[in-house]
């Protein structure tokens, strides 16, 4: 048998209504702050993630998916989504739009990643990228709307982690003092590690090898170097965040694993399982590098099969699928299409009606009306359609009442 790729999943019928139940409610998050949805292609041009992710990430250093059309072109399926959204904003002129730009997607995303609990290859984001604001203002807002949508949810036990990371220029400084940390080690240190010295050593302190993450204990951290702008940004980033009474801890760890993060930085975190739900941050210098103007943007995504994970822990009970208000089963030619005409008056009127499509017994529908926890069995044979009246069963409680064979009066019913 044909499987699929190792690091992807199905999402089967069974479990789509709690998929639809979180796009939802984040829709109406986003909606209701100004958001717009954007949608843009799965595959870009490799070169738009080299620039805009880093060519010294592990991202880009060893998780692409990518490859030569056959045109000669190299492509790569889309890590993650901000480099694309920033590639459209650039490329369709929404700079001349009213600022900042406020969008919000779902999309999926592909990383050759080692496949483990909450790490696959084939995953998918909701996200959102304010676009044209250098504001602090900004930076809380999308903190407070991921905030909102783990309400929306019911989703609790999320920890708030926040840092900065300073911009380029006082992150010069900082990658001095790392280096001279790191540098007395540094033979001791992974491959990977040691092509990041030179190029980002930022990117040594985000390791994953246990020997660099220990030797990394005690260097020097990049809240100690802020510039006098940044560190002001980060206190006012602070301030309002208490204001407005979110709780978050200050992880001078945080230096996210994609290149293009300046000031601000934030993960949410479920300390049911561990895993970072959210992740998200500043990025002013990502439009300008991409070759738009210099644009400041702030943002963040949502790994929608963690928060799914956690989300059932607190939803089994309340958030169920959809079940069919009415059956209708039939028995003969002429209740058959008494029965589809119908249905289709129903459903007109927005109403969940199935009847057999399959010509099976009147047992077998029974069977099936059962299975589908149909609320309302209504039975027409010759009779019923000669009387232009049936028996009505509610299907929890066994009472039968007769109606009227019309949509208006079934509705009634109901
Ligand atoms: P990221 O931290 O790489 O950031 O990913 C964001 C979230 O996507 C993670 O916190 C996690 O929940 C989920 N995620 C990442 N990789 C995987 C995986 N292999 N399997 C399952 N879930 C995963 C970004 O992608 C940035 N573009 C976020 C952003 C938007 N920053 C600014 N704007």
């Amino acid at each position: 048998m044909i499987q699929k790729p190792k690091g992807t999943r199905d999402i089967l019928p069974s479990e789509i209504y709690k998929w639809q139940y979180i796009e939802d409610k984040v829709k109406k998050v986003f909606e209701n702050a100004g958001m717009k949805e954007i949608r843009i292609p799965v595959f870009e041009n490799t070169e738009l993630f080299s620039r805009g992710v880093g060519e010294t990430t592990d991202v880009v250093q060893k998780e692409m998916y990518t490859f030569d059309d056959k045109g000669g072109r190299s492509i790569t399926l889309r890590p993650e989504g901000t480099a694309g959204v920033v590639r459209s904003y650039i490329e369709n002129g929404m700079a001349s739009l009213s600022t900042p730009l406020k969008l919000w997607y779902e999309m999926a995303m592909y990383r050759y990643e080692n496949v483990q609990k909450g790490r696959l290859r084939e995953f998918r984001q909701i996200g959102t990228e304010v676009i044209g604001t250098q504001s602090y203002l900004a930076d809380v807002e999308v903190i407070n709307l991921g905030m909102q949508i783990f309400k929306a949810l019911n989703i609790s036990n999320i920890k708030l982690n926040i840092n900065s990371i300073g911009c380029p220029k006082c992150r010069a400084e900082y990658q001095e003092a790392l280096r001279n940390f790191i540098r007395p080690n540094l033979d001791k240190y992974c491959d990977t590690c040691k092509t990041r010295f030179e190029k980002n050593p930022m990117r040594i302190l985000d390791c994953k090898e246990e020997k660099c993450k220990q030797m990394n204990q005690g260097a020097p951290q990049i809240l100690d170097y802020l510039c006098d702008e940044c560190k002001e940004h980060f206190e006012n980033v602070k301030s309002l965040l208490k204001e407005l009474n979110i709780d978050y801890e200050i992880d001078p760890n945080i230096v996210r694993g994609l290149d293009y993060y300046t000031k601000t930085v934030f993960e949410f975190i479920s300390e049911d399982d561990g895993l970072t739900v959210l992740g998200g941050g500043r990025y002013d210098g990502l439009v300008k590098e991409i070759g738009g103007q210099d644009t400041p943007a702030v943002g963040f995504a949502m790994g929608v099969e963690r928060l799914l994970e956690i989300f059932d822990k607190y939803n089994s009970n309340s958030v169920k699928d959809k079940t069919v208000d009415i059956y209708i089963a039939n028995i003969g030619d002429r209740a058959n299409i008494f029965a589809t005409k119908l249905v289709d008056e129903l459903r007109k009127r927005d109403v969940f009606v199935e009847k057999d499509i399959c010509k099976r017994s009147l047992k077998a529908q029974f069977k099936y009306a059962d299975k589908q926890k149909a609320k309302f069995v209504i039975t027409i044979g010759d009779d019923e359609v000669d009387n232009n009246r049936a028996k009505m069963k509610n299907m929890e409680t066994g009472n039968e009442i007769e109606v009227e064979l019309t949509a208006d009066e079934i509705v009634k019913n109901l």
